[in-house]
């Protein structure tokens, strides 16, 4: 509590990043999102409208305060690497200060500091194609948005967080086992963003006191993975063959990472943490 958190990634209320949100907020932290700026709009109107209240509820009955939204795009750094096409795009010309750089310069001036970086997005444009069939710019993208999004971040927001803070991050277990169906490079930035929670938790850790976790989710129908196409078949899987056969809730990876970023797991960093009802540990469907 009295901890203030930047969570990127938020357009709705199915994904990972808003039950990460309301379980820190149930934990008495502040809280700040960073939503793309092509779903901004929707998500703000929702919002303000009370589309989202029933899911605001909060276990002690109050609702999730959002304190403040911000526009951003973690596929760009600075205002210089934005190309003139999405300048001019008119869902980008509505707002402003969305590159990273820029939110984190906002954020500073708004509020100073945060402890709590969240980072809870992922893109990759050709993830129905196999890897084998994927372009090179189509595995450069899903690189880009999916895991040096992440370095960005942290490099950015470092200077602003709290010695004692920490991050965290979503991967999947397709970076280590094969999953058919999650192409595109999906399971090449997944692999990069494990890997470079290692090197980054030493780095943010001799640097700046901040630890750096991820963690490996089971499947959810959240927006991002009904786009892949094949996320019902996966939860149905999870259900058969892991050893806890129940509904996996966004909720217990909220919990998981709210405990992650908390001094209860003050010695745990650099570490990938599977919340997904054990089915990591199987190795024959049953
Ligand atoms: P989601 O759709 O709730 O979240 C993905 C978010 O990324 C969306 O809000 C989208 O607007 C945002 N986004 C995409 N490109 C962006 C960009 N360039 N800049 C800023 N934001 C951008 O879906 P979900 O599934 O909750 O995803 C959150 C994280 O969880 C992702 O890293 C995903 O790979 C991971 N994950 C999801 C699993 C699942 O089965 N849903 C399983 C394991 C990991």
């Amino acid at each position: 509590s009295g901890k203030r958190a930047f969570i990127a990634g938020v357009a709705d209320d199915n994904g990972y990043g808003w039950a990460i949100a309301k379980a820190l907020a149930a934990a008495g932290a502040e809280i700040l999102v960073g939503t793309w700026v092509p779903a901004l709009n929707i998500f703000e109107t929702s919002l303000r409208r009370g589309k989202f209240d029933e899911s605001r509820k909060l276990p002690d009955g109050s609702l999730m305060e959002i304190t403040k939204v911000y526009p951003l795009d973690a596929v760009f750094d600075s205002l210089e690497d934005v190309p003139e096409d999405v300048k001019a795009n008119k869902r980008y010309a509505g707002s402003s200060k969305w590159t990273v750089k820029e939110v984190a310069e906002t954020v500073k001036d708004d509020f100073g500091s945060i402890d709590i970086l969240v980072h809870s997005l992922a893109n990759g444009p050709e993830v129905t194609k196999p890897l084998l069939e994927t372009s090179r710019s189509g595995y450069l993208a899903a690189v880009s948005a999916s895991s040096y999004s992440f370095i960005s971040l942290l490099q950015h927001f470092l200077p602003i967080m709290n010695p004692g803070g920490a991050s965290i991050s979503l991967t999947y277990i397709a970076s280590e086992r094969t999953i058919p169906g999650y192409g595109g490079g999906m399971s090449s930035a997944k692999a990069a963003l494990e890997s470079d929670t290692r090197v980054l938790a030493f780095e943010a850790g001799r640097k700046g006191k901040i630890r750096v976790n991820t963690i490996s989710a089971g499947p959810l129908g959240s927006r991002a993975a009904k786009a892949i196409g094949f996320i019902e078949k996966m939860i149905e899987y999870s259900y058969v063959n892991a050893p806890l056969q129940k509904e996996l809730l966004a909720e217990e990876v909220g919990n998981a990472a709210a405990f992650l970023v908390s001094p209860l797991a003050s010695a745990i960093t650099g570490s990938t943490v599977y919340v997904d009802n054990g089915l990591n540990t199987m190795a024959l469907a049953v």
